[in-house]
């Protein structure tokens, strides 16, 4: 892929039916708990984007075979204590915070060393929120400022552990969670609500966890050391790539968009909510539920009559990884936004609050941001002449991707670099951009 793109026209009106690619964070699941099932597993619509292919990869580390082909991909695993490596295996993690924190869990009992590496982004993101709850279990971990790379050995005796996990982090619940299934005992969760793919994966499968949902915490129990057998999956479309189209189509003139087979689990669809609230006009149709998973088709329409919103804060783990989105809709509603404890948006591939300031002020719209807090400045007549060049956002694909929808529903003309970044999670956007009309250079 070329790594500079060149945008100098707004898109033209469409009404067209779409499918994005599977769910990052359900293929990535799939791919860790398969490989430690008995016997095969097979996905299809895996989503085969750079993160997931370290995924893959990993697995192939620890002693685990896969076959992928175009319409599937099978795993062999060979249950909970089958990982086979030599002393000082390397695992690149790539640009993946999720593969790279979940690894912790699945090497609990590793007997052998392995050395964690990560690409540019990954290193220079926080590894504590993992490293503090496994060496509770008796993991041993070696790493310089708890950030990768790291040197990773497990215990013989993993001891289940207690923990309070207060960012909100799935990353870090899911960690956990992984590790808790090799170890003999009952491992206690009490966690601020996060995506919830792993509890699902877990019911599905039949394994002994309970969760209890009160207001502002899930208490989750799992009993370990129960072995599961292979399953298959057919992995629903991504609501996270879904969104950047949900956006363009909400921004664009005279516009729809049906983007069919969603993900829409409640934990992941902050941004619909959201956006409903500031008078946007999406809704779902066709839901069904698959394995414990909700799916639907997201109906989108242009929507000219946006006001601001006072964002709830319950609203911020269900669209973590959509804020940006949303703040660019923001930028085009008509009031003022306020947004309270977005701190984690600064742990992202790049620090996204710090991005959205910059890239709002560079297009004309005032903000205030203090740590953990931000503040936008709607203006609906927002209207672009000048050239934008995006660059230096730490190659955050959800920062490149921004921008293209930025670019073709605002005007201006916009150069936007790295976009090989894009491959990380949603290697078709740009082919699906044009295919609805986007002139992409
Ligand atoms: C993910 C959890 C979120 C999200 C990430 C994927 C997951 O991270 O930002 O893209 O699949 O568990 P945190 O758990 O750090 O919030």
């Amino acid at each position: 892929m070329k790594k500079i793109a060149k945008i100098s026209e707004k898109i033209n009106s469409f009404n067209s039916k779409i499918y994005v690619p599977g769910d990052k964070s359900l293929s990535i699941r799939w791919i860790l708990m398969a490989s430690q099932a008995i016997g095969v597993s097979i996905a299809y619509n895996l989503l085969k984007s750079e993160d997931v292919l370290c995924a893959l990869s990993a697995i192939k580390k620890l002693g685990i075979n896969y076959k992928i082909n175009k319409e599937n991909c099978k795993i062999y695993g060979k249950g909970l204590n089958g990982f086979n490596f030599k002393n000082n295996t390397t695992i690149y993690a790539g640009n993946s915070g999720t593969l790279a924190r979940l690894i912790f869990g699945i090497l609990v009992k590793s007997k052998n060393q392995i050395i964690l590496k990560g690409d540019k982004s990954l290193s220079k993101r926080d590894f504590s929120r993992v490293i503090e709850p496994m060496r509770m279990f008796g993991q041993n971990i070696k790493s310089k400022n708890k950030k990768l790379p790291v040197k990773i050995k497990g215990t013989s005796y993993p001891r289940p552990i207690n923990y309070n996990e207060t960012k909100g982090s799935a990353q870090v619940k899911s960690c956990i969670l992984l590790a808790a299934m090799k170890t003999p005992g009952n491992t206690k969760i009490k966690s601020i609500p996060s995506r919830d793919h792993t509890e699902k994966l877990f019911k599905y499968l039949k394994l002994p966890i309970k969760i209890s949902k009160r207001k502002n915490h899930d208490f989750i129990n799992y009993k370990g050391t129960k072995n599961y057998m292979g399953f298959n999956y057919i992995i629903p479309g991504d609501i996270s790539s879904s969104s950047f189209f949900i956006v363009l189509t909400l921004l664009s003139k005279n516009s729809k968009i049906l983007i069919k087979n969603v993900n829409v689990n409640k934990s992941r669809t902050g941004i619909i909510d959201i956006l409903k609230i500031m008078n946007a006009k999406i809704t779902l149709k066709n839901k069904k539920e698959y394995k414990g998973e909700n799916i639907a088709d997201i109906f989108v329409k242009t929507s000219s009559k946006l006001k601001s919103i006072n964002c709830p804060k319950n609203m911020n783990s269900r669209s973590i990884d959509e804020f940006l989105l949303i703040f660019l809709v923001c930028a085009k509603a008509n009031g003022i936004s306020k947004f309270n404890n977005v701190g984690e948006l600064r742990n992202k591939e790049t620090d996204r609050l710090k991005f959205a300031n910059n890239f709002l002020n560079k297009i004309g719209i005032k903000t205030e941001m203090t740590k953990n807090s931000f503040k936008i400045y709607g203006n609906p007549n927002l209207k672009l002449k000048k050239t934008y060049n995006i660059k230096n956002f730490d190659k955050d694909h959800r920062a490149c991707m921004l921008s293209f929808i930025a670019a073709l529903t605002l005007g201006g003309k916009w150069i936007i670099h790295d976009t090989d970044s894009i491959n990380t999670s949603f290697p078709n956007f740009i082919t699906l951009l044009k295919n609805l009309g986007a002139k992409i250079n």
